[in-house]
């Protein structure tokens, strides 16, 4: 079987436990249950099939050294459930642009030497399929490394709040290549978002008006530090909040809804605590709160849904199948460039690998065309962050608009005082 060559950018903590988890689970068998992989053969393509192809970083402590143990250098900080061989990969120099901001800078120190020639690198080591993983906030520097992989000749997976794939501009770029794309901002396994999301939908679903809600995050690794600088957190806010406001049929006024990260605790390192709290409305104007706590490690949280989108991605190149990959996309991103129901995400990426060729029906049904420029720009946001109020957000499925009419419902009310002060 071919394999699904794979450069990682940024060698984090993600980037360390998808490469854990190659290593973990090379030898399962086709029909084992492995917890956060949609399938031990992903249309024909076994986990032992992805192997990595290169790694860039710009941190010193990292550059220079084998994946094998740059992996587990601090600041990483994820756990280890596999002790990884020496790959015989040693990380190359990225480009730093924004990649380091007021916080990751004060503890990552630059790697000396200039930057290496990524297009060169990404053709000499034959990589079918780059993975951006670097922190929130890289505008530049993830549009810079875009630059090198469409010249490269490469697949894309977009893992970071950087508005590639739902961007037409990007999209069409990758077209034009005849590249496939995936992207943006990976959505965890069991997350804060997915979990959002499925409430939502539950309230949705029972007829519950929701009123306010938030998501509160806080973890110990650097990417909450990262996110300590609120100025480049605009894209990660859009996306997070997007992906649940998406599921809301109706706008919820901006005061009612807060979704973002919170505060970074160093001991609890990649561990990341999430609480969501939703009010809405039952029968009878009666109120109804709920409250959930999650705790999580966040990075091998994610690392199962790119081991299955690197190789979505692969079988999109075998396929020339180019541009940006809805379905797949719906499913293991955050900010796809079309929202579906989750449930109907999942379907789409299984009649995906099945059949990659279902990409492009999907693609020409009409509520696709319609719906794709309201998803497209942002799920409800406008494309500075503010949420538009006073219209609609985009339905959440365009599949909704297909498969029968949903429900039509009536503006969230604003609640009585008496209810607001509970
Ligand atoms: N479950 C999850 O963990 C999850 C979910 C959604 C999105 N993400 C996103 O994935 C990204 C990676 O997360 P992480 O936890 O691995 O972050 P991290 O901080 O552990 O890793 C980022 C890596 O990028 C490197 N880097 C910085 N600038 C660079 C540059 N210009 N070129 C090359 N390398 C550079 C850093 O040195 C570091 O090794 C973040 O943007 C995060 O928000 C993660």
């Amino acid at each position: 079987m071919a394999k699904v060559r794979v450069a990682i950018i940024g060698v984090g903590n993600c980037a360390s436990s998808f490469v854990q988890g190659l290593h973990y689970y090379r030898n399962a068998k086709p029909n084992d249950f492995v917890p956060g992989l949609m399938h031990v053969s992903l249309g024909g393509y076994h986990i032992r099939d992805v192997e990595i192809s290169a790694a860039i970083d710009i941190d010193k402590n990292k550059v220079g050294r084998d994946l094998s143990e740059a992996i587990y250098t601090w600041p990483n900080n994820t756990l280890v459930f596999a002790k990884v061989p020496r790959s015989g990969i040693s990380v190359h120099r990225g480009m730093t642009h924004d990649g380091l901001g007021k916080y990751l800078s004060k503890i990552i120190q630059k790697a000396p030497g200039s930057t290496v020639d990524i297009t060169k690198l990404l053709r000499d080591t034959g990589t079918d399929v780059v993975v951006n993983y670097l922190p929130v906030g890289s505008e530049e520097a993830t549009k810079w490394y875009v630059e090198q992989v469409l010249e490269a000749g490469c697949a894309f997976v977009n893992c970071i709040p950087v508005f590639i794939a739902r961007e037409a501009y990007w999209r069409q770029r990758f077209e034009k290549r005849g590249l496939p794309l995936i992207g943006d901002d990976v959505k965890s396994q069991v997350g804060a978002t997915i979990t959002h999301r499925v409430l939502a939908h539950l309230f949705d679903d029972r007829g519950v008006r929701i009123d306010r809600t938030y998501q509160l995050n806080f973890g110990g690794n650097t990417d909450f530090l990262n996110m300590l600088e609120r100025e480049r957190l605009e894209s990660k806010k859009i996306s997070k909040t997007g992906a649940v406001t998406s599921i809301i049929p109706y706008a919820l006024p901006e005061e009612n809804i807060h979704v973002g990260p919170s505060d970074y605790v160093p001991w609890l390192k990649d561990r990341k605590w999430c609480h969501i709290r939703m009010e809405g409305t039952t029968f009878g104007d009666v109120p109804l709160n709920l409250e959930l706590k999650l705790e999580v490690w966040d990075s091998p949280n994610s690392a199962g849904v790119v081991i299955d989108a690197v190789r979505c991605a692969k079988l999109a190149l075998d396929q020339g199948i180019k541009g940006a990959l809805v379905g797949p996309s719906s499913y293991f991103k955050k900010s796809p460039p079309i929202q579906y129901p989750d449930e109907v995400a999942r379907q789409l990426t299984e009649d995906f690998i099945r059949d990659p060729q279902s990409e492009l029906r999907l693609r020409k049904q009409p509520s696709l065309a319609r719906a794709g420029a309201a998803h497209a720009i942002g799920h409800g946001l406008s494309t500075n962050g503010s949420r538009r109020l006073t219209s609609r957000p985009a339905k959440a499925s365009p599949v909704g608009e297909d498969g029968g009419p949903r429900r039509p419902r009536k503006p969230a009310k604003k609640a009585p005082a008496a209810r607001r002060s509970r």
